[in-house]
């Protein structure tokens, strides 16, 4: 075979993954998609790239030079089975199977211990960037054995967005790693994604500013320390105007927010994992409430605050609740990416992978939705101390949250006041404060627990486990029992 890499799944990732290996220097690209019409268009159109088009998966695998090497770009799930059983029957032992799509780590677990058997290297990848991103350079956090990563680094490398002169990509661990890293990854921008939603909903309700005026607030923010895609591409869509009515666009698009489900498995992971990632509920939690049209219809009589903002704030009063909400926003930023990075080191722990979260941080800062400059922050945290323990502790972090932390309180107050919904920016902080308090109520549940179930307790002054005889005289004996 002439092809080093090959890709199966011509739909638009795949199509423009497929297009950015052919325009890298030394790259032959095997293609190959399950109704050939779709490779011959892609090829017609494309007659500059070195394509090989393959009308079956035997051609696929024989146009391709060993350790062959393909990444599947396939919709998650069923159909990625299907071309791994496909390809498994045409591979031979050395090669290497990518799955470049938003599969469930624990697929990945599974498929990569299954592929194995047969001596062929599997990689769940994780890539992100959408469309654009597989086509100019994508963030890519393979994961797999260390000898796919020899065949498979180079080419990677070749293709992923370039950050301050490195390449966004790095061998992220074993199995399932990459995948794992990419759902927290996923995890992460939806909490961004929420948080910048409800700025941008306090300040149009606080000051009854237009979409466009605060497309203005949000481009100003892309040149401080928010700087990001995400902030950016706000200020984009808010800007734009709807062409039928008129309007902004942003008041004709129905308000029930989608999801594919990687935010709802970066959740449920963490609950597995006992990882309080508060603020990634929240945005979860917050897609969730949006779309129950018919729980949101019978809801809207219920009595709200009597001090209801009346008047919009408007200059100088405005300007500082812009600020406010800025801070507020940048400080629950901080809370996400840590609980985002607390989850990466419990599942690391848990699954046996060792990874290096400043990398993770690093690869994180160009190609992807979620990429800032902020995230040079994290790297230079994991950079002075790779086991810190909560990244929000890191002298930076700490430096920046009590810049933020009397803004952040007076913003969730105005909206608790107001009766305006922030959860991501009301649940940051009560994390926050949670890990701040010397004491936590936490004593209370045991107690109740030690009440209704003898559950037991500790003691803050003596090692063993004790139980009060809540139904008997009330005197504390020591438990050999933990539940
Ligand atoms: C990326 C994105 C992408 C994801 C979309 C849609 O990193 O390029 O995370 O992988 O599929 O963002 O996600 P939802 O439909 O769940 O919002």
């Amino acid at each position: 075979g002439v092809a080093n890499i090959g890709v199966v799944g011509l739909a638009v990732m795949g199509s423009n993954l497929a297009r950015n290996l052919a325009s890298r220097e030394g790259n032959t690209v095997a293609v190959y998609n399950r109704s050939h019409d779709k490779t011959e268009l892609l090829v017609s159109e494309h007659p500059e790239a070195q394509f090989v088009p393959a009308g079956s998966y035997a051609e696929f695998a024989a146009s391709l030079r060993t350790p062959r090497a393909a990444i599947i770009m396939v919709k998650a799930g069923r159909a990625t089975d299907a071309v791994i059983d496909e390809l498994v029957k045409v591979f031979e032992p050395g090669d290497i199977i990518v799955d470049g799509g938003n599969a469930l780590f624990t697929d990945t677990i599974r498929r990569e211990k299954a592929v194995r058997e047969t001596g062929i290297n599997f990689v769940g990848a994780g890539i992100s960037g959408g469309e654009e991103g597989a086509l100019k350079g994508p963030s890519i956090m393979p994961g797999g054995s260390d000898e796919s990563w020899v065949t498979l680094g180079p080419i990677l490398r070749s293709i992923a967005a370039v950050a301050e002169g490195e390449p966004c990509v790095t061998h992220i661990g074993h199995d399932g790693a990459g995948h794992f890293v990419k759902m927290v990854h996923n995890g992460i921008e939806y909490a961004d994604m929420q948080l910048i939603a409800e700025a941008y909903d306090l300040i149009r309700r606080a000051t009854g500013k237009s979409p466009a005026e605060i497309a203005d607030v949000f481009a100003e923010w892309n040149r401080g320390e928010l700087e990001s895609y995400l902030i950016e591409i706000t200020a984009e869509v808010l800007r734009q105007v709807d062409a039928e009515t008129g309007m902004p666009l942003v008041d004709v698009i129905l308000d029930q927010a989608g999801a594919k489900g990687t935010g709802a498995w970066t959740v449920q992971t963490a609950l597995d994992l006992g990882v309080p990632v508060s603020g990634i509920a929240e945005a979860v939690f917050a897609r969730s409430l949006s779309s129950h049209p018919e729980q949101r219809a019978v809801s809207g009589g219920l009595p709200g605050p009597d001090d209801e903002i009346g008047d919009h704030l408007t200059g100088e009063d405005a300007d500082a609740l812009i600020e406010q909400i800025r801070l507020a926003l940048y400080a629950s930023k901080i809370v996400a990416y840590s609980q985002g990075f607390d989850e990466i080191r419990a599942g690391a722990a848990q699954y046996d992978w060792s990874i290096d979260l400043g990398a993770v941080s690093k690869i994180w800062r160009g190609g992807c939705i979620i990429r800032a400059q902020f995230l040079n922050r994290i790297a230079d945290a994991y950079a002075d101390a790779p086991d810190l323990p909560v990244l929000l502790t890191a002298p930076f972090f700490v430096e920046a949250l009590g810049r933020a932390q009397r803004a952040w309180r007076s913003v969730v107050a105005l909206a608790a006041a107001a009766g305006i919904p922030a959860p991501a920016f009301a649940s940051s902080l009560a994390y926050y404060d949670g890990l701040r308090a010397e004491r936590l109520p936490a004593a209370l549940v045991q107690g109740q627990r030690d009440f209704f179930g003898a559950h037991t307790y500790k003691r803050i002054d003596k090692d063993g486990t004790f139980h009060t005889l809540w139904s008997g005289d009330r005197t504390e004996i020591e438990a050999v029992d933990t539940h």
